[in-house]
């Protein structure tokens, strides 16, 4: 495929999305090398489609724990979670990323594989003995690596607590103190599975501290797309 995979992997309030709508927003303004001349597609994943917006309605319902969806989950329920976001993959490469990267494009996602061996690496520990290997694998006869995977790595607490100032518009969707609690349990497991994955491949993974301020994250974020898309130009 002629184009470009790149994917941007953390927790849940690592800052990930903020960046990446800075970074289209730079994008479609920079004039200059080496962001001109390319066409970029922005994507994310749980999607828009289907099985995406099955995905945000059951994340609703229930907080995410360690548990799954909610406390006290089901392994059936714990698998359903899995093979839903799977399927949300399976359509997303299908009519949007392959596409995208056939045509040449260079295409950014906000969350990708990775997240799932993260998270459903944590939420189906002691369902699948080696839950983070078992996902992994699960994808590689079908799925597309990533060409490079910046990873916003961040202290779980931090995290949370921005999480809460962004639900500040939403206090009906405010988890209760101890959902709080099992969502920073989850998270510290998911960010050592993101850390486990980036150590294993650190030629994919480029790892951004993201408990600075925005402007700097931003400034090392934009630098590093640069470098990746020089990098790869002589591919092209
Ligand atoms: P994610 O997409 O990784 O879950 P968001 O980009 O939605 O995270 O950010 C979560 C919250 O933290 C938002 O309210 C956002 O404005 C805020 N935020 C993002 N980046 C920073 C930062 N570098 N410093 C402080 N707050 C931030
Ligand atoms: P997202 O909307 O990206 O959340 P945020 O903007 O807070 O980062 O993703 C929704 C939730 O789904 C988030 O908690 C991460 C989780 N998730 C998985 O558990 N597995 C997956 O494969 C994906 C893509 C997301």
């Amino acid at each position: 495929m002629k184009g470009i995979l790149i994917t941007f992997e953390g927790i849940d309030g690592s800052g990930k999305s903020t960046i990446v709508s800075e970074v289209a927003r730079r994008i479609s303004e920079e004039e200059r090398s080496p962001f001109a001349g390319r066409s970029f597609l922005f994507t994310a994943e749980p999607t828009e489609g289907e099985e995406g917006r099955l995905i945000r309605e059951k994340l609703k319902r229930g907080t995410q724990t360690a548990e799954g969806w909610g406390s006290e989950r089901s392994e059936a329920e714990k698998l359903e979670e899995l093979f839903l976001f799977m399927a949300d993959h399976a359509r997303h490469l299908a009519e949007t990323v392959i596409p995208a990267l056939e045509e040449g494009m260079v295409v950014i996602s906000d969350r990708y594989s990775d997240s799932r061996v993260a998270y459903q690496g944590a939420t189906l520990k002691g369902v699948v003995p080696q839950p983070l290997e078992w996902v992994r694998d699960l994808h590689r006869p079908w799925s597309v690596v990533p060409e490079r995977t910046i990873l916003f790595s961040i202290d779980p607490a931090l995290a949370v607590q921005r999480c809460r100032s962004r639900e500040e518009g939403a206090p009906s969707m405010m988890p209760k103190p101890s959902e709080k609690f099992e969502r920073e349990e989850l998270l510290r497991e998911v960010a050592a599975n993101f850390e486990a994955v980036a150590r294993r491949e650190p030629e994919r993974f480029i790892v951004i501290d993201a408990a600075r301020s925005k402007s700097e994250i931003l400034e090392e974020t934009t630098t590093a797309l640069a470098e990746i898309l020089y990098e790869t130009k002589a591919k092209m």
